[in-house]
């Protein structure tokens, strides 16, 4: 059925970035909640088989303002999980292109709510790492659109596929000795996937309202070196950790690109994010919603119960 031309069965929710590992995870749930669900995709031949036969797939790309407008008609809710950090030379000035479009569509198309997941980390911290600052760039561009906008801020999200969390398993995997830079003792407060997917849903249902950011994490405060060391002991691994100050975040990307799959760009933008205490100091999610999110050991465990349902395709 073509919803596009049908927006008689209800308001519709669309979301992007249903390719990437956020997207991939809430489309599922979004398909059993949601009466008429559309998904925005560059290659909607990759999203097809991800989806119910009754999803809708619009092509599109958020740096075509002109396909977000096609793809935002009917819609009520619409999910932004969408950074353009792989692939682009500038992401600062690509993403901030890519929230302006799919701002001024979702207010030229009367989209009533915008739910955006973005990073923790402190907007008065001169330091703040570009990748950071640009993650909150969005949110507020896409708050300026004058739709309601949800932003969560979320530090790591573990579970099998995120690339954060793969870099901690790459590493811990594979060197049984680590020579540390300073950014592992640097305070953050992860979250399991399966919270995040909660809150992402549940801001789908808030009653209509101001736009908010929401701080959202674990009830843990840890550091990289601190899950890199439960992460090995879940696993049977011994692994010793050494400091090293000098290791600047650049040494560390072109160390981590020896080790892990992720691209060096992509690992680069984030280990600079590392330096920067990402911890949840608005503490208003826990009002607003009734999700409690696990603790980290819980989260580990149940991303390690992940990786062997997976079989893994290398
Ligand atoms: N994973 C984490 O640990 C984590 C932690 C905190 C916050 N977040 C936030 O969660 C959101 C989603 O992250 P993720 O980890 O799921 O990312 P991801 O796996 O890298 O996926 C990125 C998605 O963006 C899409 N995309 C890229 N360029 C696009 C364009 N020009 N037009 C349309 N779609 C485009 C990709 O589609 P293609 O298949 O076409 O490339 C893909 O579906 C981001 O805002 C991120 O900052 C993630």
């Amino acid at each position: 059925m073509d919803l596009l031309a049908d927006n008689s069965a209800g308001p519709v929710v669309l979301l992007t970035g249903g390719t990437g590992y956020v997207g991939g995870r809430l489309t599922p749930r979004l398909e059993q909640q949601t009466v008429k669900f559309r998904c925005l995709a560059r290659s909607p031949e990759k999203m097809r088989s991800r989806v119910l036969p009754a999803t809708e797939i619009v092509q599109g790309d958020v740096l075509d303002p002109a396909s977000l407008d096609r793809a935002l008609q009917g819609v009520h809710t619409a999910y932004y999980l969408v950074h353009l950090m792989s692939g682009s030379k500038d992401f600062e000035k690509e993403d901030r292109q890519a929230a302006t479009n799919f701002a001024q569509a979702a207010r030229n198309t009367g989209v009533r709510r915008i739910i955006y997941l973005g990073g923790l980390g402190d907007d008065n911290d001169p330091k703040l790492s570009p990748h950071l600052r640009s993650r909150h760039e969005v949110g507020k561009i896409l708050r300026d659109s004058g739709v309601e906008s949800i932003e969560f801020r979320a530090s790591l999200v573990i579970g099998t596929g995120s690339l954060s969390f793969d870099l901690v398993k790459s590493l811990t995997d594979r060197l049984p000795v680590m020579l540390c830079p300073r950014w592992l003792t640097t305070p953050t407060q992860p979250i399991a996937v399966d919270d995040v997917l909660a809150y992402l849903l549940a801001a789908k249902d808030l009653p209509p309202g101001e736009s908010r950011i929401f701080e959202i994490g674990s009830e843990d405060v840890t550091s990289y070196g601190d899950m890199i060391r439960e992460y090995a002991r879940q696993k049977g691994l011994r692994r010793w950790l050494i400091s090293v100050p000098v290791l600047t975040p650049y040494l560390s990307s072109l160390w981590l690109a020896l080790v892990t799959p992720a691209s060096f760009e992509v690992g680069r933008h984030l280990i600079e994010g590392l330096k920067n205490p990402t911890v949840v100091r608005d503490r208003a999610a826990l009002d607003v919603f009734p999700i409690r999110p696990m603790g980290i050991r819980e989260a580990i465990r149940k991303a390690l119960g992940e990786d062997q349902a997976v079989p893994n395709p290398s």
